[in-house]
C-alpha cells in the first residue's frame, strides 16, 4: 500500500526489483548471443558449429521466459500501483474541507485521479526498471565489446554519443509540452463534467452552441499544442533515423576495412553488429528517460498538492452520550478572503425537544448558520457548544452523528429508493424499517423500495426528493434535525404533511428549521429572526409580531403571499 506523502518517482519495491533482476538475468543470456554466433561464424568444425547453435537456441528461450516473467510481475506491480494511487486519492479527496471542493473543479479533480495517477504509475512500474535495465545492458555490452576490440568500440561509442546528443534538446520540447498538455486536458475534463451536470439548464436555455464553442475551445487548445508537438517530432523523428544509419554506415564502413586488412574476423564484425543492434532500443529507453521523468513529475507535483492539503480538521475528542442543548455564543464568521462578517455576534439557544425557527430574508446567512453548526464550514469566532462541549475540539464524525440535514439543494443519488435510505447508515435497517420511513415522510405506497430515483433524483420529483431526505432523516435518528428550506418545493397539501411527519420525528430531538411559510413557523417555539447576520430578536411569533415592527413587516411582506398562493 502506498501512504500518503510517500509517493516517490524513484521507489522500487520487492516485486519490482525481482522483475528487474529477472530481466538483468535474461538480457545476460542474450548477450552470449552475438558470442555464440561469431563461434558460429569463425569455427571450422561442424560439431562445435551445432554445439553453439543449440546454445544460441537454449538462451533465446531462456531468456524469453525470464522476459516474460520479468514483464508479468512489473504489470502486477503496475495493476496494484495505480489501484492504490486512485484509492489514496480518492480517500483524501473525502478528507478536505468543504472549502476545497467550492474552489476546485470536480473535472479538474478527475483528471487528476484517472490520468495523473497514470503516468506515474507508468513511471515507477515502466520508464524507470527499464532504464535500469537498459543502462546494464548498455554497460554491459559495452563491456564486452571492449574485450573484444577496443577501437572499433571507441568507434561505436563515439558514433552513438553524437547521435544522442541530439536527442537531449528534445528531451526539453517534450517536457514543456507534456505539462501545457496535462494542464489542457484537465480542462477538457472540468468543462465536460459541468455540462452534463448543468444539461437541463444548458436545454432550457438553449444554451447548446455556446457550450460547444467553448468546448470546441478548449479541444482546439489541445489540438494546437498537438500539432506543435506532432510538427516538431515529425521533423526530429527522420532526422533521428538518418542520423542512426549514418552511424551505422560509419560504423560498417570502419569494419569493413578491418575486415580488408584482416584486423578482424567475419565473425566478430557479425557479433559487432549484432551487439550494436541489440543497444539500439536500450539507448532510445535511456534518451526517452529524462522526457518521460519530466511528465512524470508534473503529474506527481499534481497529486502531491493534493496529498499535502490539510484535512478536515478534527481533533477526536468524543462526545458523551447523554444528549444536551446547542448553544451558539458571540459567533462571527467571515468568509475566507472576505473582509466584512456574514454573521456577527449571534447568540442563540437550540433546546431538546422544542423546535426553534430561524426567520429572515434571503441572504441573512441562515444557511451558513447551518454550515458552521454541522462544521462544513470553519474558522468562525465565538462558540459553538453542546453542553459545555466545544465544537471545534470534537471529533468530526461524532459531532456530525449528531445531525440529520434535510436541505433545498437535492441531495439525492442515482439507485434506489431504498439505497437513497440506507446510505451513510451503520446500523442494520429492515424492509420494514424502511417501509415505515417512507410512511412517516407520507412517501408510501407512492414510491417502492426499488424504485430507481435517478442520477440527482431526477426521476424524482423535487417534492419526492424532500419527502425521501425526510425518510433518511427518520431512519438516521440523530439527536438534532435540521430543515433548511426543506418544504420550499411542496404545495400546502404536502406541506402539511410533511409538518406532521416532522412533528413525528421531532419528538425529544432538537429541531432547527428555516422555513418561508407562515404555517410552519407559526408553531415553532422560538423563532429567531436574523438580518443581516444578527439576531434581530427572539421570542415566539405572537411576541414578535407584537414588538418587533421590523418582523411583522417581514411577515407581512414575505410570509402571507406565499400563504395565500
Ligand atoms: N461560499 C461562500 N463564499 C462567500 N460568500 C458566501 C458563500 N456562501 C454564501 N455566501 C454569502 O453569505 C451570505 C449569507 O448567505 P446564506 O447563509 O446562504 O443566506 P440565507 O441562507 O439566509 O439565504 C450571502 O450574502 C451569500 O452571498
Ligand atoms: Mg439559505
Amino acid at each position: 500500500m502506498i501512504k500518503a506523502g510517500k509517493i516517490r518517482l524513484f521507489s522500487l519495491d520487492r516485486r519490482q526489483i525481482m522483475a528487474i533482476l529477472l530481466s538483468c538475468l535474461a538480457t545476460a543470456l542474450s548477450l552470449k548471443i552475438p558470442l555464440l554466433l561469431k563461434q558460429v561464424i569463425d569455427h571450422g568444425k561442424m560439431l562445435s558449429r551445432t554445439s553453439s547453435l543449440g546454445q544460441i537456441g537454449f538462451c533465446l528461450l531462456i531468456s524469453s521466459l525470464l522476459e516474460a516473467g520479468s514483464q508479468y510481475l512489473l504489470s502486477l506491480a503496475g495493476d496494484e500501483r495505480i489501484r492504490d494511487l486512485r484509492l489514496l486519492l480518492q480517500e483524501k479527496l473525502l478528507r478536505l474541507p468543504w472549502n476545497y471542493y467550492k474552489e476546485n473543479s470536480r473535472g479538474s479533480l478527475f483528471s487528476h485521479v484517472l490520468n495523473d495517477s497514470s503516468v506515474v504509475k507508468d513511471f515507477t512500474v515502466s520508464v524507470l526498471p527499464s532504464a535500469l535495465v537498459s543502462l546494464l545492458t548498455v554497460a554491459a555490452s559495452l563491456g564486452i565489446l571492449l574485450g573484444l576490440d577496443v577501437k572499433m568500440t571507441l568507434v561505436i561509442v563515439l558514433t552513438f554519443a553524437l547521435i544522442a546528443s541530439s536527442a537531449f534538446p528534445l528531451g526539453k520540447i517534450n517536457e514543456h509540452f507534456a505539462y501545457q498538455n496535462q494542464a489542457k486536458l484537465s480542462r477538457v475534463s472540468a468543462d465536460l463534467d459541468e455540462n452534463l451536470a448543468n444539461i437541463k439548464l444548458i436545454k432550457l436555455t438553449n444554451a447548446q452552441a455556446g457550450v460547444l464553442q467553448k468546448f470546441r475551445g478548449d479541444l482546439q487548445d489541445l489540438f494546437a499544442l498537438s500539432r506543435k508537438t506532432d510538427a516538431v517530432f515529425s521533423v526530429t523523428g527522420p532526422l533521428q533515423t538518418v542520423l542512426t544509419l549514418a552511424g551505422f554506415l560509419l560504423i560498417l564502413l570502419y569494419g569493413s576495412q578491418r575486415l580488408a586488412n584482416g584486423s578482424l574476423s567475419l565473425g566478430m564484425l557479425s557479433s559487432f553488429i549484432m551487439y550494436m543492434f541489440g543497444i539500439i532500443s536500450p539507448i532510445n529507453n535511456l534518451g526517452n528517460f529524462y522526457m518521460s521523468y519530466a511528465e512524470a513529475r508534473g503529474s506527481l507535483k499534481a497529486i502531491s498538492e493534493i496529498l499535502a492539503q490539510p484535512d478536515e480538521a478534527d481533533p477526536g475528542q468524543e462526545l458523551p452520550k447523554k444528549a444536551a442543548d446547542l448553544k451558539v455564543r458571540d459567533l462571527t464568521f467571515a468568509y475566507p478572503g472576505s473582509q466584512s462578517p456574514v454573521l456577527r455576534d449571534l447568540s442563540l439557544d437550540f433546546k431538546e425537544g422544542a423546535k426553534t425557527a430561524l426567520v429572515g430574508p434571503s441572504g441573512a446567512g441562515k444557511t451558513t448558520l447551518i454550515n458552521l453548526l454541522t462544521r462544513l464550514e470553519a474558522g468562525y469566532q465565538g462558540q459553538i457548544l453542546l453542553g459545555d462541549l466545544e465544537a471545534r475540539n470534537c471529533s468530526l464524525p461524532a459531532w456530525r452523528d449528531l445531525f440529520s440535514v434535510v436541505a433545498q439543494d437535492n441531495n439525492i443519488f442515482a439507485g434506489t429508493v431504498a439505497d437513497n435510505l440506507l446510505f451513510g447508515l451503520e446500523k442494520s435497517v429492515s424492509r420494514s424499517d424502511m417501509i415505515q420511513a417512507l410512511q412517516v415522510a407520507n412517501l408510501w405506497p407512492e414510491l417502492d423500495l426499488d424504485t430507481q430515483t435517478g442520477e440527482g433524483g431526477w426521476k424524482l420529483s423535487l417534492g419526492q426528493s424532500q419527502r425521501l431526505q425526510l425518510a433518511r432523516a427518520y431512519l438516521r435518528d440523530a439527536p438534532c434535525l435540521i430543515l433548511d428550506e426543506a418544504t420550499a418545493n411542496l404545495d400546502p397539501e404536502s406541506e402539511a404533511k410533511v409538518s406532521q411527519a416532522v412533528d413525528r420525528i421531532a419528538r425529544e430531538k432538537i429541531v432547527i428549521i428555516i422555513a418561508h411559510r407562515l404555517s410552519t413557523i407559526a408553531n415553532a417555539d422560538k423563532i429567531y429572526f436574523l438580518d443581516q447576520g444578527q439576531v434581530q430578536a427572539a421570542g415566539r411569533h405572537e411576541e414578535l409580531l407584537k414588538h418587533l415592527p421590523k418582523y411583522r413587516a417581514y411577515v407581512e411582506d414575505q410570509l402571507r403571499p406565499l400563504e395565500s398562493r
